[in-house]
C-alpha cells in the first residue's frame, strides 16, 4: 500500500452553504483564529480559509500540542512566525497557550484600534471567532474561554446555531459558534493525516489501509517509540503486515487457533494513536 493510493470518499455537498456562512460570519469579526491540530498543521490548514477573511487579521494556534512531537511544533512555531503569521501553541485541555494566544489577537488587533481611537472611538470591543477543521477542538477552546459547557459544535462545515457574543476579557468578544472549516484533500497524504487524527468520520475510508500507512510512517519516523510503546523489535525488512503481527502477538490479540486477530490490532493502533498513547508524534513536516 503507497500513500499515492489511499481514498477518502468524500462528499462535498455543503461546502457552497458553509462557505457562505463561513463569510457570513466572517464579516462580522475583526480577528480570525484558526485552530490547527498541532500533530498535522499543514494537512489542518485550510487555505480557503485566507481568500475568505482577505487582509482580516488571523492567528493561528496549534491546538492539541499535549499530543505533538514537542520539537516539531517548536520548528513549525519557526516556520508559521517566518512567514509572518501570529501563531502560537495550545492545550484546551489544560489551558495551557490560551492566554498567549489572547495576547496574539489584541496585538493583530492593533491597526483596526488605532483606527478607532483615531476616529474617537473608545471602549470598542475586538470581536474574534474561532474556525477550524472537525475535531480539531474548537468547542472545548470555546467552553474554555467562555468558561462553562456552552458551544455545541456541529461536525457538518458550516452548520451553525443563535449567534451569541460573550466577552471573555477585557475589551475582547467572542462569537460563541466556531466556524467549521471543511477539510481539504488535494494529496492523498493530507487526507490521510486527517483520517488517523479524526478530522474525517472513520467511514469514509479504509481503516486498515490508514493502519498500514501509519505504521510505514511511524517506522520511517518514530521507530524506536513504536517498538518501545509495543514492546516489538523492529528490523528494517518489516511490513505494515509484519509489525501487525508483531504488535498482537506481543498484545495477545489471538484468536482461537492462534491466529492474530487482526481486527482487533487495527483498532487498538488506531485508537492509541489518536490519543497520544504510543507517543507524541507530528506527522507533518515543518
Ligand atoms: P471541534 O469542536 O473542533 O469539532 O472539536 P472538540 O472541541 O469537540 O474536540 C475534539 C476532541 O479533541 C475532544 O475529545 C476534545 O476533548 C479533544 N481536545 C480538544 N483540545 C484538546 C487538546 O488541546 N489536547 C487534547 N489532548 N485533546 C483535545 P473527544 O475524545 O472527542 O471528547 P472528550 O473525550 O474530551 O469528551
Amino acid at each position: 500500500m503507497e500513500v499515492k493510493d489511499f481514498k477518502i470518499q468524500w462528499f462535498p455537498g455543503h461546502m457552497t452553504k458553509a462557505r457562505r456562512m463561513m463569510e457570513e460570519h466572517l464579516r462580522l469579526v475583526d480577528v480570525v483564529v484558526e485552530l490547527l491540530d498541532a500533530r498535522i498543521p499543514g494537512s489542518s490548514i485550510n487555505p480557503m480559509l485566507r481568500q475568505m477573511a482577505g487582509s482580516k487579521p488571523r492567528v493561528i494556534a496549534l491546538n492539541k500540542a499535549d499530543m505533538a512531537d514537542p520539537v516539531k511544533t517548536e520548528a513549525w512555531l519557526y516556520r508559521l512566525k517566518r512567514e509572518g503569521i501570529p501563531v502560537c501553541s495550545v492545550d484546551c485541555h489544560t489551558g495551557k497557550g490560551v492566554k498567549q494566544m489572547l495576547n496574539l489577537v489584541k496585538e493583530a488587533a492593533k491597526p483596526i484600534t488605532d483606527k478607532w481611537l483615531k476616529k474617537g472611538v473608545k471602549n470598542h470591543d475586538i470581536r474574534l471567532m474561532i474556525v477550524g477543521v472537525p475535531n480539531v477542538g474548537k468547542s472545548t477552546l470555546i467552553n474554555r474561554l467562555v468558561g462553562r459547557v456552552k458551544a455545541i459544535a456541529s461536525d457538518r462545515p458550516g452548520v451553525t446555531k443563535q449567534k451569541q457574543w460573550v466577552t471573555i476579557a477585557k475589551g475582547l468578544e467572542l462569537l460563541d459558534t466556531p466556524g467549521v472549516l471543511w477539510p481539504k484533500f488535494e494529496n492523498p497524504e493530507i487526507g490521510l493525516h486527517l483520517a488517523l487524527t479524526g478530522a474525517v468520520k472513520d467511514d469514509v475510508y479504509d481503516r486498515r489501509d490508514a493502519l498500514h500507512l501509519l505504521l510505514q510512517e511511524l517506522q520511517v519516523k518514530y521507530p524506536q517509540q513504536l517498538a518501545m510503546f509495543y514492546n516489538i523489535t523492529l528490523s528494517p525488512e518489516d511490513t505494515a503486515e509484519t509489525i501487525m503481527e508483531k504488535i498482537g502477538t506481543a498484545r495477545g490479540c489471538v484468536k482461537a487457533g492462534g491466529v492474530i486477530d487482526l481486527n482487533k490490532v487495527e483498532q487498538m493502533v488506531l485508537y492509541e494513536f489518536k490519543t497520544a498513547k504510543i507517543g507524541r508524534f507530528t506527522l507533518d513536516e515543518p
